[in-house]
């Protein structure tokens, strides 16, 4: 399909990786698409299959497709600056996890210490997936946390990490002074300053 709004990926990989990587970005134009239940659950299926410390698998969604009772609590409970552009997103979740797990054999709750660690490779795998589906999204952490657990009915020992916007992407001359200007995909550190062969004496 042709992009309506080409802009230009200059991403450029320093070691042979699929194309998939650079691919994915986190456009804040969106095209206030429909987006149908089953294509969310799609990506939602690819982030259920991340790996997790004793297969724990504590990552948790609420989604809201545009429409839905929990779309206008859960755009709301964003900053004001996330609200500007996520508003013309078609499906918005927000990521959070369970602190706490029951290990079999035990009869009491105890700290999961890698409940965000894999609930972020769970969040990758539904990016990835977003990308290979055609479908942009945009994390935010700018939300206000009590009014996004108030929206979601947060359970006990549970935390957020993000909400996230899913759609199609805009026309970029829709966005504020600010962002229109930012809307391509941006770069990377070098890999010498995240990974040293040896110890992480040479990374500082
Ligand atoms: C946990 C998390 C929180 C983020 N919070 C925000 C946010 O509140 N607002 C925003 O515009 N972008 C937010 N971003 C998007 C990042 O700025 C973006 O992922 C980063 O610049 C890398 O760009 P890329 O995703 O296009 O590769 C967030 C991303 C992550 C993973």
């Amino acid at each position: 399909m042709s992009d309506a709004f080409p802009i230009p990926n200059t991403r450029k990989p320093d070691h042979p990786i699929d194309p998939l990587f650079t691919t994915r970005w986190s456009p804040r134009a969106f095209a206030d698409a429909p987006m149908s239940e089953p294509e969310l659950l799609t990506l939602l299926e690819a982030a259920r299959w991340a790996p997790s410390a004793q297969n724990a698998q504590e990552w948790r969604f609420a989604y809201a497709l545009r429409g839905d009772a929990l779309w206008q609590p859960l755009l709301e409970s964003l900053n004001a600056k996330n609200q500007t552009w996520a508003k013309n997103a078609s499906a918005l979740l927000a990521v959070a996890s369970r602190t706490m797990a029951m290990p079999k054999g035990d009869e009491a709750l105890v700290p999961n210490p890698s409940h965000a660690f894999d609930t972020g490779a769970a969040w990758a795998h539904l990016a990835l997936q977003a990308t290979l589906s055609g479908w942009h999204v945009h994390a935010m952490g700018g939300f206000n946390p009590e009014a996004t657990a108030k929206a979601v009915q947060l359970p006990p020992h549970h935390v957020l990490h993000c909400v996230v916007a899913v759609g199609k992407r805009g026309d970029p001359a829709s966005l504020p002074d600010g962002f229109r200007e930012r809307e391509a995909p941006n770069g990377r550190k070098p890999l010498s300053e995240i990974a040293v062969r040896g110890t992480m004496q040479g990374l500082l």
